[in-house]
């Protein structure tokens, strides 16, 4: 039996360079783009948009890479599949048949593919004779309860010779609610012989190993948690090690943080970097004293060198009262559904 694989699920806006790099740093052992719309990418003549640009990128720490397209078209996914293969830098191409979003499904793509599997097919061949790299499938189980349609494309999947499935195991009209049919995975992945990765609802490394288990998939695909916990991965390896799991104090959040920002002012104008990062810092530091105080004076933060100086000061600041460990009382009730 192949080891287990433990993923950076696609996340639109988040799955850029920078945070892939800090989760395969983390320990992940692959990672997928957000979704590039193969129409934007097919017609692009122009210089492609800064935040565009950091998707594209690839830094040498990164791990196994799988370029993301979203679209219906056959014939545009695969002019994007040629031209994502001629860039050199991906491992494989993934077909996006899972996104939920109203304007997404609006126009035929994403899980909206998931109700016409005859037209599922014409896009996964088109790409997947588009290019000589491994081709992989995302999807969700179907459009709703009543039109369970990710048994056949996972099936047609493997007929086609793709690489592998990443299953979320939930419909589309249950969005990112609601329970992970965690049988109907397990029944789809026993029944290829390609490796399906379970995804869906998993908030911590011990779920996560749970998770694996119940499904018997070839390994999980985690979205939401890694945002709020990108050492995710390197728990999930100390747990399978038998090491116990620590919590993440202050220093170690912080340089994190730091790290992230000076990779996103590497693509993007500063004062954009690091407004970008209040999401992170409202992830990583409450449960912190003072975080709130923090986060507040972030909004007048308009350079690398001012969130830097911010982060700094206030970690000086915990260090000298022996104050870096997160408290229970302090850490607001966060779910998957807060991201
Ligand atoms: C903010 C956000 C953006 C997402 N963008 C994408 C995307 O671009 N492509 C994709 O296939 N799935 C996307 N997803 C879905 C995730 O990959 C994943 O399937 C879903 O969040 C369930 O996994 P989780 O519970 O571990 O988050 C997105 C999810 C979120 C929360």
């Amino acid at each position: 039996m192949a080891e287990p694989k433990f993923l950076l699920a696609p996340m639109d806006g988040m799955t850029r360079a920078s945070f892939r790099l800090v989760c395969f740093e983390y320990g992940a052992d692959g990672a997928t783009t957000e979704m590039i719309q193969s129409l934007a990418l097919g017609r692009a003549k122009k210089k492609l948009s800064n935040t565009f640009a950091e998707t594209m990128v690839r830094y040498p720490g990164e791990g196994f890479l799988a370029a993301q397209l979203i679209g219906s078209v056959p014939a545009m996914m695969a002019e994007s599949a040629r031209r994502l293969t001629a860039m050199g830098r991906f491992d494989a191409i993934d077909i996006n048949m899972g996104c939920p979003a109203r304007k997404v499904v609006g126009s035929g793509n994403g899980s909206a593919l998931l109700k016409t599997p005859e037209k599922a097919v014409e896009v996964m061949k088109a790409v997947r004779d588009a290019t000589p790299l491994p081709v992989q499938l995302k999807l969700r189980l179907g459009w709703d309860e009543g039109s369970i349609t990710a048994p056949e494309l996972v099936r047609e999947a493997e007929t086609l010779g793709f690489s592998s499935v990443t299953l979320h195991g939930r419909t589309r009209t249950q969005m990112y609610k609601g329970p992970v049919d965690v049988a109907k995975i397990r029944e789809i992945a026993e029944s290829v012989s390609i490796p399906v990765y379970a995804n869906g609802g998993v908030t911590c490394a011990r779920d996560a190993l749970d998770f694996l288990e119940q499904t018997n998939a070839a390994g999980v695909a985690i979205g939401r948690a890694a945002l709020k916990q990108p050492w995710i991965f390197d728990d999930i390896h100390r747990l399978r090690r038998g090491e116990p799991v620590s919590e993440r104090l202050a220093p170690e959040r912080v340089a994190l943080l730091e790290r992230l920002a000076a990779l996103a002012c590497g693509h993007r104008p500063e004062k954009v970097a690091v407004s970008e990062m209040r999401k992170f810092c409202g992830w990583l530091l409450p449960g912190f004293t003072g975080a709130d105080e923090v986060l507040a004076r972030l909004n007048d933060v308009v350079t690398l060198d001012g969130f830097n100086r911010l982060m700094d000061g206030w970690l000086e600041g915990l260090m000298r009262e022996g104050d870096v460990h997160p408290r229970a009382e302090l850490l607001p009730k966060q779910t998957l559904d807060t991201v």
